[in-house]
């Protein structure tokens, strides 16, 4: 049997469905399923929440106890098959008497990677899987980029947000950098740190704004991980972050040049102190994303400065960028551009997005541009 436009607009529903796991199941994968017999859905359901029911098992509950067999399942990512906080998706499955599974995209984790569609394909189960060229394969990837980067190279993912002037400025030649977009972008940007493991700065930011950093907008179940890059631990005790350390996690990312004094301070101030070390600023952040990979981030907004994007940027470790222009220019040699870094030699070299959006918010222009894919 091939996946005809009935199963196409069944599956496309459970990857709409995985949406509603966004803010609330990392470092899990979004995840939505649908159990359907004949073109009739019977049940609906998604990974609601870490450690909560899988997909597959909230639809097939969902389903109450009408007869299942030979009725089929379209799920957004492949079914796991391994226990981890809940028993294996495949089991359910079987469980159920479900004869066709559809599944729109891959897991790339290392204990599924074709496993559970192997199991399932043993047991007599239909198993079939979109083309991954497809319209609906890629979006059920791009839903999940951060599980996806982060199974496959133990990193988070990475999205830089930015705000510039027309001219390609993110702060004057003095440092002021408030506000240069406007009260929507903002908001929206307050969103996206709601979306993600943890919000990143260097030490020249958390200085020059004393930013909170934590996501201030309704409806938010929990906030992101504030990581500062700061060789020396030089964050100042009374700021805005450390202030708010039982609201959300800080971490300092230093270096060996950092005093025992300076760490000991922050650690009795409930900070905790990940040193790295690397013999320039890229590889630094290459050994940082390590570390805090190995710490259940999958997904991370590089909030700034130029200096650090820079270091990311050389690192070849900035995956998305969303950039907000806003209508005012700022002029000045020293005011720093959007990164910093060495950059790239000549054009031929350039880093060119693999696809790129843009979108009117409110004054601003939004431009996301995708540099990688998982
Ligand atoms: N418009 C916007 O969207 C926006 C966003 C953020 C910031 N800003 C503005 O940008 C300015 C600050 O930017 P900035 O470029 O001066 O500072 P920055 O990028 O925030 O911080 C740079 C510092 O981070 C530290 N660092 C630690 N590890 C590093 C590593 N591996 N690679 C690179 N740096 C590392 C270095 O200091 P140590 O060696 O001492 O650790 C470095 O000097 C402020 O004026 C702020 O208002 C604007």
């Amino acid at each position: 049997m091939t996946i005809d436009s009935r199963d196409q607009a069944l599956l496309s529903r459970a990857v709409e469905l995985a949406e509603r796991g966004r803010r609330h199941v990392s470092p899990n994968p979004m995840v939505g399923a649908v159990v359907a017999h004949a073109g009739e859905t019977l049940g609906e359901g998604w990974h609601a929440i870490v450690g909560g029911p899988h997909a597959e098992v909230a639809a097939i509950r969902a389903c109450g106890d009408r007869d299942l067999r030979g009725a089929t399942i379209y799920v957004s990512l492949e079914p796991c098959c391994h226990h981890g906080r809940t028993p294996p998706c495949t089991e359910a499955i079987l469980d159920a008497g479900l004869t066709r599974v559809v599944v729109a995209a891959d897991d790339p984790s290392p204990k599924a990677a074709g496993r559970g569609l192997g199991i399932l394909r043993d047991e007599g189960v239909e198993v079939e899987v979109v083309a991954a060229d497809s319209d609906l394969g890629r979006h059920a990837r791009l839903q999940n980029q951060p599980f996806r980067k982060h199974a496959r190279t133990g990193l988070p993912w990475v999205m830089q947000k930015t705000a510039t002037s027309l001219d390609g400025r993110l702060a004057t030649h003095s440092g002021d950098s408030r506000w240069i977009s406007g009260g929507p972008s903002r908001d929206l940007a307050h969103g996206w740190r709601a979306e993600v493991d943890a919000v990143v700065v260097g030490i020249g930011t958390a200085l020059a704004d004393d930013p909170q950093l934590t996501a201030r907008v309704p409806g938010v179940s929990r906030q992101p991980r504030r990581v500062v890059f700061d060789s020396e631990a030089r964050l100042p005790l009374d700021g805005k972050m450390v202030a708010s350390v039982d609201e959300a996690p800080v971490t300092v990312i230093a270096g060996r040049a950092a005093s025992r004094s300076a760490v000991d301070a922050l650690h009795a101030s409930g900070v905790e102190v990940i040193v790295v070390t690397g013999e320039n600023e890229h590889s630094r952040v290459r050994a940082a994303l390590s570390e805090l990979g190995q710490r259940g981030v999958t997904s991370l907004m590089l909030e700034g400065g130029s200096h650090l994007a820079g270091a990311f940027f050389d690192a070849g470790e900035i995956d998305e960028l969303r950039m907000f222009v806003a209508p005012l220019l700022l002029g000045g040699r020293t005011a720093p551009g959007l990164i910093g870094g060495e950059g790239v030699e000549r054009i031929a070299d350039a880093v060119r997005p693999i696809d790129i959006t843009r979108t009117p918010v409110g004054d601003d222009l939004l431009t996301i541009a995708r540099l990688k894919e998982w």
